[in-house]
């Protein structure tokens, strides 16, 4: 399988949606929502993203969230990613941050946000940073996070962007299918509709089905597998059903 990002349509629409923050007038908040189950490629697409803007000379920080992370831990990892020690009292930290944010025209991506979501002293601190810069700031989290973040008005109502991360359709599933097997293999319609159904559209449950799928056609030297060739060959852990 070859190591890429592919451009399904989830990914197309966290584009569109973090160039309209970037693009945004001065009235619209700056706040971004992702949300979406896990492994539907929340962190890769966002990654991806990340090395574009880093690749047309922006410098966004990205910081991913603990369950055991505080106002404190959350700073000192986003100050690390600044290249700078944390710096106390904390309030010195925010303003080190907000400084080098509005200095450098940082955006932040806050990834498992699901982890802090609770914590109101991190989520004001989060909010702190943003009202002190108007710098787009994408909060990342699993389904949960849009229903509990409605909870924290203040911040709630400085999202003016957001992409829930849906199941893979067809075409998604036949373009990983395309850009990811190996020396051309193809697989039949039949069988790329069984992996989308029998997957959820998770993406990350879709490529193991489609590595299995490729090294079935290398060690049998085909270059087409479809459902009939594949069999009842197993592509899923799934309570013991095919
Ligand atoms: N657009 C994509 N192109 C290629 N691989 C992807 C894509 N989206 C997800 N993946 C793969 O699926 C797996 C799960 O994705 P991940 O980004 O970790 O999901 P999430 O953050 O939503 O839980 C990753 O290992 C990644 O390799
Ligand atoms: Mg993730």
């Amino acid at each position: 399988m070859k190591h890429k990002t592919v451009e399904v349509k989830n990914v197309l629409r966290t584009q569109d949606m973090f160039s309209n923050l970037q693009s945004r007038s001065e009235i619209t908040p700056g706040i971004g929502l992702i949300h979406g189950a896990s492994g539907f490629g929340k962190t890769t697409t966002v990654t991806y993203m990340f090395n574009q803007l880093t690749a047309m000379g922006n410098l966004p920080v990205y910081v991913r969230c603990y369950a055991t992370d505080t106002p404190s831990s959350f700073l000192a990892r986003v100050m690390k990613e600044l290249g700078s020690e944390p710096m106390y009292p904390l309030r010195k930290s925010v303003d080190f941050i907000t400084n080098t944010m509005n200095e450098q025209q940082i955006a932040l991506f806050v990834d498992e946000a699901d982890h802090i979501i609770g914590q109101a002293k991190t989520m004001e601190t989060i909010r702190d940073l943003y009202d002190a810069t108007e710098l787009p700031v994408v909060l990342i989290g699993m389904e949960e996070i849009a229903r509990r973040i409605s909870h924290r008005k203040q911040l709630f109502n400085r999202i003016s962007e957001w992409v829930e991360f849906m199941p893979a359709d067809n075409e998604d599933v036949s373009m990983f299918a395309c850009e990811l097997l190996e020396q051309g293999i193809k697989v039949g319609e039949d069988l790329l509709d069984f992996i989308r159904v029998r997957s959820g559209g998770e993406v990350r449950r879709i490529l193991i089905a489609l590595e299995k799928i490729e090294r079935f056609a290398l060690t049998n030297e085909k270059d087409y597998i479809d459902k009939e060739l594949w069999g009842d060959g197993q592509l899923f852990l799934n309570h013991g059903r095919r």
